[in-house]
């Protein structure tokens, strides 16, 4: 979900409404905003788009300061009710709020059984009738009411409040979920992540969990729950306003994708060094003693950074030769896992603010364990929690379905494992040839995008999948996490059902599925597995399941109807290259489905809930 808060002498509205949509990728099955205007307070809510609430808007819809909200429901069903703002029973107080109230129905039982009646199934709600009853039972000031508010809160927000009584401020809060301030001449912002604060200001306070702030035209104070005051000075965004602009793109999806020769060219520059074979991390914080003696490394992440987090592990065995695996950060913070001193964790998130990712860094550092981050967005919640770490700088991704930071993390991922290679066992002779490997990738994804453009193969291909109810994906070693990437692409922005498989566990179960029906798309680089790969290819045509396969040469017909040629790169390089055309198969899809391809339904970019 996305919070933005206003307080200056323009109006409030249009500045939200922006600031919404460049939020909306976030999360939006609804969105509202409140502003006060001569002491009174004006909401207007609708169950849709930032846009449907653009059009619903009155010609003069003027005041200020205002809040705004969109939502990605979690209590209740997205509808105008349950919105954000929500408002106490007077029309006195109006709420905005990211993240989960665990005790919302011990809280919503004692404020009914105080005569409160709630408009909506929102855990929300109980947060404006609490800040309304601590007026009632003495508060004065709106700290004073929102602090005392937040005191019988348990669970995760970001959150800002106004008061028609104070209509001079904002005051915002943050537990777990993001809250940053936008500083601006004779005015302040408030938003939870910094994409709503393009062409605003660059100045902004990021809040800790337990902060609140308030702010004002003239600035910002920041303190703790119990009013001790907390010292906070504003930081620089260095925001790439460019790269959240669609320019004349169909989809930002597509527009991600053929930025990626840039993006990696990004993810590789001022890190890449000849004279010693390696890469330089200037982030790491990691010195190479330690790089030397740790014996396992562990890699946490949520969706396709999990993914990428499959690769990275497979490519720090490859070149540092430690046992490294990843796992769903999900599941891990869940399972009390064994935290040990010699392990190396990596948290990766394009956002940094991937709830379950965060808070298995905290679980890992919380048993004192060291983790490092490989992240896209700086200053982000992650980035800042984490030990040290490696910047993607893949610039704003605005798509919901991960493209540029997925290939980005891999190179990220290479990067560290010749990094951690060289300083281990890696020979200078190796590390060259994984450099070379890397400087060849711009120019080798600029050379898959150009092909298709020429030819269309994989648009082709992805029209007959389209038509299909279900696609096999499949994969050997490091194809297996490509294919599942492949297959989560797929059916989060086409919603047509797809499997990520281990090649050689298809005869184990999912072989039963093949048919002429079911199609499989199958990874299959010239390398040492190439012919196991045919044969697990024969198994599907014996059963007459049509096969395409994205490849480094033509196969014959008897192995593929059709094949996608990509360039070769070095063995473990190539997953990044293999990856886009995957990209484009589900972007093709999706648009010949004539799907909401930026924005499907029930997905949010960046998940700030358990
Ligand atoms: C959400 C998105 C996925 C993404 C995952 C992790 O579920 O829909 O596309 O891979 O979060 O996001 P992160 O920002 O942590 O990489």
């Amino acid at each position: 979900c996305g919070i933005v808060g206003y307080v200056g002498a323009q109006d409030a509205a249009p500045i939200l409404l922006e600031g919404l949509g460049r939020l909306e990728y976030r999360g939006y099955d609804s969105a509202g905003l409140a502003v006060l205007h001569r002491g009174a307070l004006k909401v207007r809510k609708v169950s849709g788009r930032v846009a449907d609430l653009a059009g619903d808007l009155p010609a003069r819809f003027k005041g200020s300061p205002g809040i705004g909200h969109t939502r990605w429901a979690t209590h209740g069903e997205p509808s105008v009710d349950n919105a954000h703002p929500h408002t106490d029973m007077a029309g006195r107080v109006a709420v905005v709020h990211n993240g989960i109230i665990e005790n919302a129905e011990e809280l919503r039982a004692k404020l009914t059984a105080d005569g409160v009646e709630f408009a909506s199934q929102t855990d929300t709600e109980t947060v404006a009738h609490l800040v309304a009853a601590a007026f009632g039972a003495g508060a004065e000031t709106l700290e004073q009411a929102v602090r005392l508010a937040l005191r019988q809160v348990v669970g995760a927000y970001g959150l800002a409040v106004l008061d028609t009584e104070h209509p001079d401020r904002i005051v915002v809060a943050r537990n777990g979920s993001p809250v940053l301030l936008g500083v601006g001449e004779k005015e302040m912002f408030v938003a939870s992540d910094a994409a709503a604060l393009v062409g605003y200001t660059r100045q902004v306070v990021y809040l800790d969990d337990g902060e609140l702030a308030t702010i004002t035209a003239t600035g910002y104070r920041t303190f703790t729950i119990d009013d001790r005051a907390t010292a906070k000075s504003p930081s620089t965004i260095d925001w790439d306003i460019i790269g959240a602009e669609i320019g004349d793109h169909a989809h930002f999806l597509i527009k991600e994708i053929l930025e990626q020769p840039r993006s990696i060219e990004r993810a590789l520059s001022g890190r890449l060094d000849e004279r010693f074979s390696t890469a330089h991390l200037g982030g790491l914080n990691l010195t190479v003693r330690e790089a030397r003696e740790f014996r396992r490394v562990k890699i946490l992440g949520c969706g396709s950074a999990c993914y990428a987090g499959d690769l990275g592990a497979q490519l720090i065995e490859d070149l540092a030769r430690v046992p490294a695996s990843a796992e769903s950060a999900s599941e891990f913070r869940y399972r009390n896992p064994v935290v040990e001193p010699d392990t190396l964790y990596v948290a990766v998130s394009q956002s940094g603010e991937t709830s379950d990712t965060l808070a298995a860094v905290q679980e890992i550092q919380r048993k004192g364990g060291k983790v490092i981050g490989v992240v896209n967005v700086v200053g982000s919640t992650i980035a800042r929690q984490v030990d040290g770490g490696i910047y993607l700088h893949a610039g704003a991704e605005m798509s919901v379905a991960a493209t540029k930071s997925f290939t980005s993390t891999v190179a990220a991922f290479a990067l560290l494992a010749l990094h951690l290679g060289r300083i281990r066992d890696l020979s200078p002779t190796e590390g060259a040839r994984i450099l070379a490997g890397l400087a060849k990738l711009p120019e080798q994804i600029t050379a898959i995008l150009e092909a298709e453009k020429e030819t269309g193969a994989i648009e082709a291909v992805a029209k007959e999948i389209a038509a299909r109810e279900s696609v096999l994906f499949i994969g050997r070693r490091r194809g297996f996490p490509v294919a599942r990437e492949g297959a989560q692409k797929l059916k989060e922005i086409s919603y047509v059902h797809a499997e990520g498989y281990a090649s050689a566990e298809l005869k184990h179960g999912p072989l039963a599925l093949v048919s002429p029906e079911l199609p499989t798309v199958a990874v299959v680089p010239d390398d040492d597995l190439f012919d196991k790969n045919t044969s697990t290819l024969a198994e599907i045509k014996a059963r007459r399941g049509p096969i395409f396969a994205v490849a480094n040469r033509e196969l014959p017909v008897e192995i593929a109807d059709r094949t996608i040629v990509i360039p070769a790169n070095e063995p473990e390089l190539d997953p990044i290259l293999q990856s886009v055309p995957l990209q484009l198969l589900a972007y093709h899809a999706a648009v010949a489905l004539d799907r909401d391809v930026d924005r499907p339904r029930n997905l949010a970019k960046s998940v700030t809930v358990e």
